[in-house]
């Protein structure tokens, strides 16, 4: 198959892959900085941070998603680290809505900084937000976040989310034995009188969790088994997006129970997505070693478009995580190095 081709309907052209996916969904990380440690993401002292100078400014990144949607790019997602930590974010929202061709843009956050910018981060354009959660106790969340007063700040945060009307509200938890596996009934419970869409994500090995995701790994199968044991759960096709989650929901529920599970069932068949690193490493897949700098040849003025078609060209079949080892994450050290 070409990598670009012409369709027949008259819309844009698309990018299509060497195995046949449609590739119109970019995660763009705007910062690797992040104000949680979450244990299985980061370690406790942090990461070598990148340097200013290494970082694209937003209107590096809005030339990049300018020339990715000349290709047939419709959808953005913001992401870090934490992109709510990225100085004036609304700016860069608004920029990217202005791009022609970009129809959606959604924000993942862990909601901390959230509450004070939900209206603002609306009015520039951001539609739906999807935020980190794992567990709805004070004392582990700061024990998970490895930061005192998590929670408050959060539960804040998603109130405001919901009041200022992001549509969907999709709440992660990554799943942990022995830290929130007794939670899980109680998340479901959220998607029951709120229009909330909890997902429950596998945690994925990478260089620094590799004992916790192997000594702590909890199967979304499980999850699931516990949640029905307190009421049915039906398959249902969930909420618009782009992601890889599969959905059900108790009966009559305003929201839904979604399962990711990149360790247990491969999804990667039905990948629709590349991701933009900070420091401009155009990424065709979460794992692996390929990258693309697109920051440097930007900076000198030359055609990125060859470049975004080679990446997706070479875009890999699949991931090869295996359970409690670092091989199939490419070397990665953390997920907010390439924006989870
Ligand atoms: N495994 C699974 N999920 C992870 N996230 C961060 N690191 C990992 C990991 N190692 C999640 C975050 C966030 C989403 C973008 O990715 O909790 O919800
Ligand atoms: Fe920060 Fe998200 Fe990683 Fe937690 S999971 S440390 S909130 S980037």
């Amino acid at each position: 198959m070409q990598p670009f081709e012409g369709i027949s309907n008259g819309t844009a052209p698309g990018m299509v892959d060497g195995y046949g996916r449609r590739i119109e969904y970019l995660r763009i990380s705007v910062t690797d900085k992040c104000n949680l440690r979450c244990v299985y993401c980061m370690p406790e002292e942090g990461l070598p941070w990148l340097r200013r100078a290494e970082i694209l400014d937003y209107e590096e990144i809005a030339e990049i998603v300018r020339v990715m949607a000349g290709m047939g790019l419709k959808r953005l997602r913001l992401t870090g680290g934490e992109p709510l930590v990225r100085k004036d974010l609304p700016r860069l929202v608004a920029m990217l809505a202005s791009i022609p061709g970009i129809e959606d843009i959604a924000l993942s956050t862990n909601a901390v900084l959230l509450a004070p910018m939900a209206r603002g981060l609306k009015d520039a354009g951001i539609t739906r937000v999807n935020i980190s959660l794992d567990t709805l106790r004070e004392d582990r969340a700061d024990a998970i976040a490895r930061r005192p007063g998590t929670l408050p700040r959060v539960l804040r945060g998603l109130d405001a989310a919901e009041k200022v009307g992001f549509e969907p509200i999709k709440i992660n938890v990554v799943l942990m034995r022995g830290e929130n596996d007794d939670e899980v009934a109680d998340f479901a419970e959220l998607s029951r009188n709120r229009p909330l869409h909890v997902r429950f994500i596998e945690v994925m090995p990478t260089e620094s969790n590799l004992e916790l995701s192997a000594s702590s790994f909890l199967s979304c199968d499980e999850a699931l088994a516990a949640i029905a044991r307190v009421d049915a759960l039906e398959p249902v096709p969930g909420p618009p997006g782009n992601g890889p989650a599969t959905y059900f929901s108790f009966p009559g529920a305003r929201g839904t129970i979604g399962v990711i599970t990149p360790m247990s069932h491969n999804f990667c068949s039905r990948c629709n997505r590349m991701r933009l690193t900070a420091d401009g490493q155009l990424r065709p897949c979460l794992f692996g070693t390929i990258e693309t700098p697109l920051r440097d040849p930007l900076r000198r003025g030359e055609d990125l478009r060859p470049l975004v078609e080679e990446t997706l060209r070479i875009k890999p079949e699949k991931h090869l995580l295996v359970q409690g080892s670092s091989a199939g994450s490419g070397g990665l050290i953390a997920l907010s190095q390439t924006g989870g």
